[in-house]
């Protein structure tokens, strides 16, 4: 006879092999607390449906804190020989109460437990992650409101387009973050379902109450179908395509933070604390951490695409397939954890090097579009305008100068409509100033931004 909880129908044991291959426990010890969480609603729900004997429920409730605690502080040991967490707790429970230990499994299947610990864990990580994310939008505003006036370059086609407002910059990301935090907020209505008490597939022949358990451990709804809720991953596909989506958006913003400190742009230098050097070339300084973060991102895409092709054509209900749900959803968790931790010092502590961009507005053709609308404001068509604007610039490149460096002489000649004034509508500060449409880049229409986006952070969380 096999040794196994389940090896009552088995007449050996399995191979070391097959059991090195099927044990999960080196992972899913990750869902200890939610496992012996979910064990005790679960017992507390037995003993209220009669199932089990009040006395005996307290011995079991008494039992699990037991091994919670044991296995936290080292004393117990979990071991591969049990598979995983859920079987682990259920003989470290026996060695606390004996042959009661049986009973905890009453009513119960690994799948709906299993299925219960991570709709636990998901939930409690999701809302971990939207705080981190709020952590990061305080640190975006911040530097905003410390640069509504620093004047940078805006690039389309990474070629110089219109000056911009730094701090519209930098909200571009607060709008991206908050988008991904609805998409994690939406989601918790997903997670927060409980399917413990579905059985193995079908429901049990125990009077049990779902409801009771669900209202115990915090659920808001409960599966309305057992083999729906022991078959279901679809919340943690979300969750990885939403994880998906926010690295995404770290991705860009590192991509941005890198090009910026390169020597060729010169707008931000990074903190000491966030660089490294090279083992060769001493005079580098290495912005390791938003590369970090964009290299990351390719192994979350990565477990998204993973799951979703071990999910796809697997028939109802449990498969043993489910088991490799874990590993990528883990790893995307810490994954986005430590990346938002580091995102967030990393740019409260960043230098912005205002007088780089400045000159770097100064030297670039980006008040182009102004010399055209000017022209427009004149009586001319804009096509027109745009063609002698075309035509101006060209001429300037050529003498190496910048349109406030073109006379007013040689303004007159492309369009007597020209005057002095032309030279204060083409300053930087004019440039930006003048885009004062909604959601523009004026220092007027950012302030208003600002103040939304600000709002938006009070208000939840
Ligand atoms: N370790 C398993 C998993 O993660 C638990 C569920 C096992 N269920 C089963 N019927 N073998 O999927």
């Amino acid at each position: 006879m096999s040794s196994k909880v389940w090896g009552g129908r088995f007449t050996a044991s399995p191979n070391q092999l097959v059991e090195e291959m099927n044990a999960s426990i080196s992972f899913d010890q990750a869902l200890l607390d939610e496992d012996i969480e979910g064990s005790i609603a679960h017992v507390a729900m037995l003993a209220r449906c009669g199932i089990v004997e009040e006395a005996e429920a307290e011995k079991l409730t008494e039992g699990l804190k037991k091994v919670h605690e044991k296995v936290t502080s080292g004393v117990a040991t979990l071991s591969a020989q049990y598979e995983d967490i859920h079987m682990n707790v259920e003989m470290l429970l026996h060695e606390e109460v004996g042959e009661l230990a049986g009973k905890l499994h009453t009513a119960r299947s690994r799948n709906d437990q299993v299925a219960t610990d991570m709709h636990l864990y998901l939930k409690k990580k999701v809302h971990n992650i939207i705080g981190l994310l709020k952590d990061v939008q305080h640190v975006l505003c911040d530097k905003a409101e410390a640069h509504l006036d620093t004047i940078v370059p805006g690039y389309t086609h990474l070629q110089r387009a219109q000056p911009i407002s730094f701090a519209h910059h930098l909200l571009a990301y607060f709008w991206m973050f908050q988008r991904d935090t609805g998409r994690l907020e939406d989601s918790l209505k997903r997670i927060d379902v409980s399917p413990l008490g579905a059985g193995a597939i079908a429901g049990t022949t125990f009077p049990i109450d779902r409801t009771f358990t669900a209202e115990l451990l915090g659920f808001d709804e409960v599966y309305p179908n057992s083999m729906d809720a022991v078959s279901d991953r679809d919340f943690i596909v979300e969750f990885l395509s939403n994880a998906s989506m926010l690295m995404m958006h770290i991705s860009r913003l590192s991509e941005e933070m890198i090009i910026w400190s390169s020597e060729e742009f010169k707008f931000v230098e990074f903190d000491d604390t966030f660089c490294t050097g090279s083992s060769m070339m001493p005079q580098k300084k290495n912005p390791d951490m938003p590369e970090l973060l964009r290299g990351k991102t390719g192994r979350v895409y990565g477990h998204l695409m993973g799951l979703l092709t071990t999910l796809k054509g697997l028939p109802l209900t449990y498969n043993k397939d489910m088991q490799e749900d874990k590993e990528g959803m883990f790893d995307t968790v810490e994954t986005l954890e430590k990346s938002l931790s580091v995102l967030a010092p990393m740019i409260e502590s960043m230098t912005v090097r205002s007088e780089h961009m400045y000159e770097s507005v100064k030297q670039d053709y980006s008040n182009a579009t102004d010399l055209a609308d000017y022209l427009v404001t004149k009586g001319m068509a804009f096509r027109k305008a745009h063609e002698v604007t075309g035509k101006i610039v060209l001429t300037a490149i050529q003498e190496k100068k910048n349109l406030l460096e073109v006379s007013l002489e040689e303004y007159k000649s492309y369009s007597s409509s020209i005057e002095a004034d032309i030279y204060n509508c083409l300053r930087p500060e004019s440039v930006v100033a003048a885009r004062d449409s909604l959601g523009g880049t004026a220092p007027n229409q950012v302030k208003k931004q600002l103040n939304h986006a600000k709002s938006l952070l009070k208000s939840n969380y």
